[in-house]
Order: structure tokens, then C-alpha cells, then sequence
């Protein structure tokens, strides 16, 4: 694959390191700027994140001596790709200027998530609806693209539910959350509040998993998503775990289910194999049969591109004979953030949008 030239906007933040941990390695990517907010801009990289770097690998030496940049595609460098790991309030301003400036990017921000003609991928589910890009380009007459993933509470239920809804059908659901602290960002939520401590809210983020969920599990017809419409509710809550969402989900189907086949059609949903992206894994999706699996600490780095897959355990049958409770573990910094931006930017090179 040739080489693609790509700018990390946001790169100080929990998404931004870890974005710049997976990126500097990679085959297919070349980091040749990075770009944060005026607080940072100026600043070297290992000046800048001297008390804030959080990840147990070492800033790679290239980065570190890197100027971070200010946000503004006129001062960034022109490259191929953006990573936006922005709030999503500066990326609603920021991300079309760099789109109108020629850049491709991969947001995790939910500024554009529910934007008609802005496609919300997980590669191994709805990879068609890339061919919303096509329609934002002649709309938008932009030389470059947004696309977007999911909100990292999202990816691994939606992820979970997709075969469930292929294969039985969904008729309602009902999920709650354990979010890990590095969910909220730096400098996040406070020690004093979080240690020892559940918070039960976690403001938009009921709504974002609902209204995602739809899209993704939606269908491209003509030039539009026509998303997928079972009743949902959600109750997100934020625990003291530093990495990994745990979530449970009560499903009730449409048709009646048998739990081996459950199991099954989960075991089995299939990866990107034949595509080649160095950050798809083998096993998107991991069952467990213990009774005390998943946990965060023992699984969120499950899977052959370690943080990527999705461990489901408790597969249970629920009230009656149309129904299901499990509970999933999914990493929330690498596949709900860093490294789903990753695998679609992986995605569009081989699709040739970039
Ligand atoms: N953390 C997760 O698990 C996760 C998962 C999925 C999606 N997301 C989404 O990913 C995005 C980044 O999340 P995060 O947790 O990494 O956030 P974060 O730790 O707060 O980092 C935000 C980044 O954006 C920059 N920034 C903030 N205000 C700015 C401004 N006015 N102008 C330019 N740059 C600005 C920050 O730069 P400074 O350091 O200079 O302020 C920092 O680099 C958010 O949209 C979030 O919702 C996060």
C-alpha cells in the first residue's frame, strides 16, 4: 500500500496519544504534523505532555520533538489524512475547514456523527455506507471528506448486535454502562469525585448510543441511510476503571432464539480478512463461557490487534423464549476511538477515497 501523509488534530488529548502511539508505527500512515489548541501550540510534544502523557509506552522520539501546531489548516501541513480526536464543539467549526482544504478526515467526534451525508462506520458492519462520501463531495464541493465513527460506548454494542439483528431480528433493547474514566477525556473527572465512586450520568451519551445505533444498523437505499428502527434505552454510568466500557444489553427479539445459536452467530461474525488492513482483527468479536468474563483489566486487549475486539460473555436467555441479556467488554480509547478512526482511514485507502 503507498504511503499516506496524515496530521493528528487534537493530538494532546486521551484519543490524541493513543492516536500517536498507534500512527507512528504504522505501514500505511507517515504523522507529518500535529495540531492541538492555543494553550499547546508552540510548545515541543515531550514539553507539552511532560505531566499528561498517560500511556505505559514512551512518546516515540520523532513526535516528541515535534512543535505542536495551532489548529488551522493554513499552518498545518497538507497531508492526506486528518485523525480528529477534537471535542466535538471545536470539531463542528474545525473539521469542514480542513475537509474544504483538501484533508480526509477520521473523527472521533460526534460534531458530524448523525449529518446525512456523513457516513458512521464500523468497517465490519456497514463498510457501504462509505458511498455517502461521493454524495458529500458533489453536495458539498469540497475537495476533501468527513467520516466518522462511532461514540466509544456505541462500537461495542452495536458491534454485538449486528449479527443478533441479521440473524433473529431485534424487536427492543435495553442497555447500561461502567465507563472508564479515560472515556472523559483530560484532564476528566476529578479523583476526588470518581475514586470509590459511581457517577450515574454521563451527559449526551443515552442519547448518542440510541440514535447511532440506528444509523449504523441502518440500510444504504439510493443516497440516504435508512436506519434501523426497534425501541432502545440506555443508562451510561462512570466508574473508577482507567481503560474498557463494560455494558450489559437486554434484547428482545423478534424471532425466538436458541442461546447456543446466539453464541454462534456471534463467534462467528465474520472480520475484514480479505481486505489486508493491518488494524482489523481476526475475531471482532470474542465469546467467553466463564461465568466472571469479561472484566475490563482481563479483556479490553483481547483479540489479535490487541484493544479491537469485542468480548461478549453471560450469554444468557432473558424472560422469555424472544429474548437475550449478555454483557461486552469493549476498549474505549483503541476500538471506540483511536483505532476505529484508524481501521476507516485503513478502510477508505483500499475503497481509494483517499
Ligand atoms: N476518550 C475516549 O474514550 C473517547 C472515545 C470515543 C470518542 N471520543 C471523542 O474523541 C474526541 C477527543 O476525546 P479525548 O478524550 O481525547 O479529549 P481530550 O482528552 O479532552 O483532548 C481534546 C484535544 O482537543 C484539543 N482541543 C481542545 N480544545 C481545543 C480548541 N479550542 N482548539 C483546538 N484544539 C482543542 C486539546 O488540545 P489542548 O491539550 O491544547 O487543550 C486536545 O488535544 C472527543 O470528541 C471525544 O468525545 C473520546
Amino acid at each position: 500500500m503507498k504511503k499516506r501523509s496524515c496530521v493528528i488534530l487534537g493530538c494532546s488529548g486521551t484519543v490524541g496519544q493513543r492516536l500517536i502511539e498507534a500512527l507512528y508505527p504504522h505501514p500505511w500512515f507517515d504523522i507529518v504534523d500535529i495540531a492541538a489548541s492555543q494553550r499547546s501550540a508552540g510548545q515541543k510534544y515531550k514539553d507539552r505532555m511532560r505531566d499528561s502523557w498517560y500511556l505505559s509506552s514512551d512518546i516515540p522520539d520523532e513526535i516528541a520533538e515535534m512543535v505542536i501546531k495551532p489548529m488551522d489548516p493554513k499552518v498545518v501541513e497538507e497531508a492526506d489524512l486528518a485523525f480528529s480526536a477534537l471535542p466535538s464543539g471545536i470539531a463542528k467549526e474545525v473539521e469542514p475547514e480542513f475537509a474544504k482544504a483538501g484533508y480526509v478526515l477520521t473523527s472521533n467526534a460526534s460534531a458530524f456523527r448523525m449529518t446525512e451525508d456523513v457516513p458512521l462506520i464500523i468497517p465490519e458492519i456497514n463498510a457501504d455506507h462509505l458511498q455517502l462520501i461521493d454524495i458529500q463531495k458533489e453536495q458539498r464541493n469540497w475537495p476533501g471528506a468527513i467520516c466518522t465513527d462511532p461514540n466509544c460506548t456505541t462500537i461495542g454494542l452495536a458491534m454485538v448486535f449486528k449479527p443478533i439483528y441479521d440473524r433473529f431480528g431485534i424487536e427492543e433493547a435495553i442497555m447500561n454502562t461502567w465507563q472508564a474514566i479515560s472515556g472523559a477525556g483530560l484532564p476528566g473527572v476529578p479523583g476526588l469525585l470518581i475514586t470509590d465512586n459511581v457517577i450515574p450520568y454521563i451527559s449526551g451519551e443515552e442519547e448518542k448510543v440510541i440514535s447511532e445505533v440506528h444509523k449504523i444498523l441502518g440500510k444504504f437505499e439510493d443516497d440516504h441511510i435508512v436506519k434501523a428502527d426497534f425501541k432502545m434505552a440506555a443508562t451510561c454510568t462512570r466508574v473508577p476503571t482507567i481503560d474498557g466500557h463494560f455494558e450489559t444489553a437486554y434484547i428482545k427479539t423478534k424471532e425466538p432464539v436458541d442461546i447456543e445459536e446466539v453464541k454462534k452467530v456471534i463467534r462467528e461474525f465474520p472480520g475484514l480478512d480479505s481486505l489486508g488492513l493491518p488494524y482489523a482483527p481476526k475475531d471482532p468479536l470474542i465469546v467467553r463461557e466463564e461465568m466472571n468474563r469479561p472484566q475490563p483489566r482481563l479483556d479490553r486487549m483481547a483479540g489479535s490487534v490487541p484493544g479491537m475486539s469485542v468480548t461478549v460473555g453471560r450469554i444468557r436467555p432473558g424472560l422469555d423464549e424472544k429474548s437475550i441479556n449478555l454483557c461486552l467488554i469493549s476498549h474505549n480509547t483503541i476500538r471506540g476511538a483511536a483505532g476505529a478512526v484508524i481501521l476507516n482511514a485503513e478502510l477508505m485507502c483500499v475503497k481509494n477515497y483517499v
